[in-house]
């Protein structure tokens, strides 16, 4: 049986340590904030790949229909001996690059980094399964702290998939584009997934789907609180609320309470009050114009030298070079 290596760069006690300080903080400000990475334990990556399944999530299918179409054009233009992804999650889409990558022949290895062990875990022992010639590198950490610890092995085309760079803030997004920009050498190549502006009944239908799992998802930060800092956050008690801010272009998801209450927090001995109809919010999910992504990229370093869409110009990847 083939196995994969996988290395934990995000050991259980950093995890912890960043989930207590992000929690005080985001739950002492106003308005009241988490960031969206906590989402992401074993049900919550669960409930993403459902996400993926519905009808009115138009990124997964759309960024499949791309890679679809273009992946041994994005094969034959990288010439990649290592795949590098970021957030992988299952990996799912990610077998069409492996799969054109290795049609071409320079295809040595794949190193997928998530937060998500569980997830991480699942798609490396799967991979290492179907793809028996490939050496299957997973790596637990946290992309906006690890890119420098990201193996060189061989010339990288490093993927960011799934329009994850949009849940990162505008701030939190130079720097991360910068810090990718540093962890490759010149000539090596970045491939971005990225959400398009498009109408915006579209855009919140796909974060407000009518079988309540997006809602379900939203609400599993609450329950990851719960676990890993014993609160006592009634889940029933928070509607999910999903909206498109026009002046920022992004979605942006909120657990709005639904009554007066205060949740105690034991681990870090910290009450939290919510009014009713307070937000909390738990992710903004930037979407893009053509123009502001070229520029992004090339403030941080990168020539763009291509740029596709799906037919109905929802979603583009982008393929960038390290200059
Ligand atoms: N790339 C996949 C999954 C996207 S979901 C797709 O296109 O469908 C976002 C993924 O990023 C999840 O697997 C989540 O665990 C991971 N993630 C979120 N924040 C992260 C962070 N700061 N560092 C590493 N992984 C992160
Ligand atoms: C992972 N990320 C790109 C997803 C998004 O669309 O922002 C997460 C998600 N949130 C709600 N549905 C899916």
């Amino acid at each position: 049986m083939t196995t994969a290596l996988l290395d934990v760069y995000l050991t259980e006690a950093d995890g912890q340590a960043a989930l207590r300080s992000d929690a005080r903080a985001g739950l002492t400000s106003t308005p009241k904030v988490l960031p969206p990475k906590w989402f992401y334990d074993a049900t919550g990556s669960e409930l993403y790949e459902r996400i993926t399944e519905l009808a009115e999530y138009y990124p997964f299918a759309a960024e499949r229909e791309i890679l679809r179409a273009r992946a041994t054009q994005i094969a034959a233009a990288s010439g990649a001996q290592a795949l590098v992804e970021l957030g992988s999650g299952s990996s799912e889409k990610t077998r069409l690059l492996l799969d054109a990558l290795g049609a071409a022949g320079t295809l040595r290895g794949y190193l997928p980094l998530d937060v998500s062990e569980a997830a991480l875990r699942e798609a490396t022992a799967a991979l290492a399964e179907d793809y028996p010639s490939l050496a299957v590198h997973g790596i637990v950490g946290d992309f906006t702290a690890h890119l420098p610890r990201i193996p060189a092995e061989g010339k990288r085309l490093l993927a960011f998939l799934g329009g994850t760079i949009g849940n990162l803030l505008p701030d939190e997004r130079a720097a991360f584009l910068r810090a990718v920009r540093d962890a490759l050498a010149p000539g090596e190549q970045l491939l971005l997934g990225i959400g398009l502006v498009i109408d915006p009944a579209t855009m919140v239908a796909a974060y407000d789907d009518p079988h309540g799992v997006t809602a379900d998802f939203n609400r599993n930060v609450l329950s990851v609180l719960n676990r890993e800092l014993n609160a006592d956050f009634d889940l029933d008690a928070f509607d999910h609320v999903a909206l498109w801010d026009a002046d920022n272009e992004w979605i942006e998801m909120r657990l709005r309470a639904k009554r007066p209450m205060t949740v105690h927090i034991h681990e870090l001995n910290l009450d939290v009050t919510f009014a009713e109809g307070e937000d909390l919010r738990t992710e903004t999910s930037a979407k893009f114009r053509p123009e502001t992504v070229r520029a992004e990229l090339t403030t941080a370093g990168f020539t763009v030298s291509d740029w596709w869409t799906d037919p109905a110009e929802r979603f583009a990847l982008t393929l960038a070079t390290a200059r």
